[in-house]
């Protein structure tokens, strides 16, 4: 996610932007830029780091005019560093662009226009957007005007956008146009905003026009606002008027970051599987471990190294990578295994899981395990973070920030890119059917749909949550792939609501936590239909037996457990493989309902820190 203001208007365009700017920041903050138009030049400073530090930066600059556009970074293409900052410009200067959202098709894009003769100065899809846009405007056969080559270049491109162009040559027109990535415009006394949402305009207007995917607008004081699609159809822009206060507002309308993030996930998933996987086409493509492919095929063995929710990650991996590339996996708490003198050789693939890519133990364990000569993977979400940085490859997962520092949507796009890779490997290796492997690609296509159906239990969990929300201890039970995450459950009850919370494999309880069932302590139990199903309703009963109270996540249409639990979560039928993309939304959902009840500092629990970079 990246965070874009734009202004056309009466006040200084560079004030709107950049105080708009510091309002998205939880969408991006590697680096930040500004284009400003002041009737002679257009005038462009950008630069790595935070927006404070642009406006540093900008401190003794030129920055008068009443029309500009603004941007805030999360690297997707390019590390976080000067040039592949944002606003990007075409080659002749004459215009600028700032983008949100991931542009799949760039590179075919780049080569063409490369060939016709255009130079790039950064590593980033965006840049090519705008070469491409110039090379329409600049080559077409008849005149167009910036909106019409807009609107052609966009019909070329693959990908999701929400971008905003100015135009040196003409200071009185913004153009703005969005597909899967969101762009408001707001409609004041004589002026227009542009934002990624409303924030940065609230204080100003309470008119908005949400831009619907496929649209492109034009903002010129002259003519107004007006709307078309990408297929040349004039629409009718609709304004709402907001209610919304502006904290309320950069939780995008919901209360807490974490509970937005956990809504994000069908769309995080969606996005860490986009361009990466057809079923249509039979296809799985990690371009990130490309050459670094067939050494992962070879390994005798796979160590996942990380900490926290990012080892539960690794855990599912460990089934996932034994199941279906038949590689012996070993998962590894990073901050033991860099004290353990370990034995790494050559033909070790170590691979380094971490949301925000500096987490120091898993840092210093993929140092030591390079110094021993093993491959380094890596599945960061932060572009260019030190672990991305310090692997011999890797796969970003393109979850957007995640802010609440208790982990959700970062956790479900690790588990996701996870089962990419195995199915990859599995492929190419020959160790999973083609009849399998298509079965399985269907499959978590869907899962963002059915992602859906799970948070609308949302009100059903908060019930549960009311019920449980006093308790002083909490165990939390699955088996087999679904071990992981009864442990991530446990992790983000007692993280947020203090709660001690412990997870174990089902079959583990009468080795000595049965000892701890009473009345007072509930139990959430992963009862999904597989071939262990039978196994843990008998460990279900086991606890009934024992006055415990039993909360069950349940496949859809499940009667026996439903009959047994004084609790259940029903999620839909997937393959037992994919049953943790689905079962620990409920959980992440409990967890925040109880944090919440009991008045708990969800997005910044006590004692915690989002990225933990100290040993
Ligand atoms: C999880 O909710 C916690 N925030 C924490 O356990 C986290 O997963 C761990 O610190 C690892 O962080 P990383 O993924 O950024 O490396």
């Amino acid at each position: 996610m990246c965070g874009i203001v734009a202004y056309i208007g009466k006040q200084t365009a560079y004030d709107i932007i950049i105080k708009g700017l510091k309002r998205l920041e939880y969408r991006g903050y590697d680096s930040a830029g500004v284009a400003l138009h002041n009737s002679k030049s257009l005038n462009v400073y950008k630069k790595k780091g935070k927006v404070a530090d642009l406006e540093t930066f900008i401190d003794d600059k030129d920055i008068s005019g009443s029309i500009g556009i603004g941007h805030t970074r999360w690297a997707t293409h390019g590390p976080p560093n000067d040039i592949n900052s944002h606003p990007h410009q075409s080659g002749n200067k004459d215009f600028a662009l700032v983008h949100n959202g991931i542009i799949e098709n760039y590179a075919v894009l780049k080569e063409e226009l490369t060939q016709r003769g255009h130079q790039f100065l950064s590593d980033t899809d965006t840049e090519v957007l705008i070469h491409l846009i110039e090379e329409i405007y600049t080559n077409s056969k008849k005149s167009l005007t910036l909106f019409e080559a807009v609107r052609i270049a966009l019909n070329e491109v693959i990908g999701a956008y929400a971008i905003v162009v100015i135009n040196k040559n003409n200071p009185n027109e913004l153009i703005a146009a969005r597909k899967s990535s969101p762009l408001v415009v707001g409609i004041g006394e004589g002026e227009f905003f542009l934002a990624s949402d409303a924030t940065p305009m609230v204080e100003f207007t309470k008119n908005v026009v949400y831009l619907e995917d496929g649209e492109i607008a034009h903002l010129s004081l002259e003519t107004g606002l007006k709307i078309k699609t990408v297929a040349n159809q004039e629409k009718t822009p609709y304004i709402h008027e907001l209610e919304m206060h502006l904290e309320t507002l950069e939780k995008g309308g919901f209360d807490h970051f974490m509970l937005k993030e956990i809504y994000e996930q069908p769309q995080s998933i969606h996005d860490s599987m986009r361009g990466r996987l057809r079923s249509s086409k039979s296809m799985v493509s990690l371009g990130g471990i490309k050459d670094y492919e067939e050494k992962i095929v070879q390994a005798k063995r796979l160590i996942f190294v990380a900490c926290g929710t990012s080892w539960h990650a690794g855990l599912v991996g460990e089934y996932l990578f034994e199941d279906l590339a038949r590689i012996p996996v070993e998962v590894e708490y990073a901050s033991e295994f860099r004290y353990r003198n370990p034995i790494i050789n050559e033909d070790d693939v170590v691979i380094a899981i971490s949301q925000s890519g500096e987490t120091a133990d898993t840092l210093a364990a993929i140092k030591m395990a390079k110094e021993k000569g093993a491959t380094i993977v890596g599945i960061c979400n932060v572009v260019g973070s030190s672990i991305s940085r310090l692997t011999d490859c890797g796969s970003y997962t393109h979850a957007g920030p995640e802010i609440g520092v208790a982990s959700t949507k970062a956790f479900t796009a690790q588990v996701t890119v996870l089962t990419l890779m195995a199915l990859m490997i599995g492929k190419k290796k020959g160790t999973i059917t083609n009849q399998r492997f298509n079965r399985l690609l269907v499959e978590l296509e869907s899962i963002p749909e059915k992602l859906e159906s799970v948070l609308t239990l949302d009100s059903v969990i908060k019930k549960i949550a009311s019920t449980y929300k006093d308790s002083s201890n909490a165990l939390y039970l699955g088996r087999g792939i679904n071990f992981p995450v009864a442990l991530e459950g446990a992790l983000k009850l007692k993280e947020i609501s203090y709660i001690h919370a412990e997870g174990y494999p089902a079959a583990e309880m009468k080795h000595g936590p049965i000892a701890l069932i009473d009345e007072e302590m509930p139990v959430f139990v992963i009862a999904t239909q597989d071939t262990s199903y039978e196994k843990v309703v008998s460990n279900i009963q086991e606890v009934k037996a024992r006055k415990g109270k039993v909360i069950a996540i349940i496949t859809k249409g499940d009667k026996d457990v439903k009959e047994i639990a004084d609790h259940y979560m029903e999620i839909p039928l997937t393959d037992s493989l994919l049953v943790p993309l689905l079962a620990t939304v409920p959980f992440q959902l409990l967890s925040y309902h109880v944090a919440v009840m009991r008045e708990c500092n969800v997005d910044q629990p006590r004692n915690l820190a989002k990225s933990v970079t100290v040993e």
